[in-house]
């Protein structure tokens, strides 16, 4: 059984790991050309802003006019330094609650939503 102490530093330990990470930069694009507006990118847009300012998380969140894949819209990318830069397919609201938390809290990809995936440039 963990003592409230004990909770206390895991809760500061991953707070710092996820501020370590968004330090070294993390941009999150939503696709906002006609089609993804359309499928609803607004409304997405809208779930990634307050859910970041509900978790009082930092992040740079960009609109792009297109991303390219009409069918897949709304399209969010997601991209940290030394991270794949991925993106994700059909993004609806009350899906982003799980990508900000497997996502940008605990690092993990959420692969069965991912339609592209940039691996980092190898440093040489
Ligand atoms: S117009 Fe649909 S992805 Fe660009």
């Amino acid at each position: 059984m963990k003592t409230l102490e004990d909770l206390k530093r895991i809760r500061e330990e991953a707070q710092q790991t996820l501020k370590i990470r968004l330090d070294t930069g993390t941009t999150i694009t939503v696709g906002m050309g006609t089609c993804g507006i359309a499928a609803g990118a607004r409304d997405t847009m809208r779930a990634i802003l307050d859910e970041l300012a509900g978790r009082d998380i930092d992040a740079h969140v960009a609109t792009v006019g297109c991303i390219g894949m009409c069918a897949r819209e709304p399209l969010v990318d997601i991209q940290q330094a030394n991270q794949p830069r991925v993106t994700y397919g059909n993004v609806l609201p009350a899906m982003v609650p799980r990508l900000i938390e497997e996502h940008l809290i605990r690092g993990a990809v959420i692969e069965e939503w991912v339609v592209g995936r940039i691996e980092p440039a190898v440093q040489g």
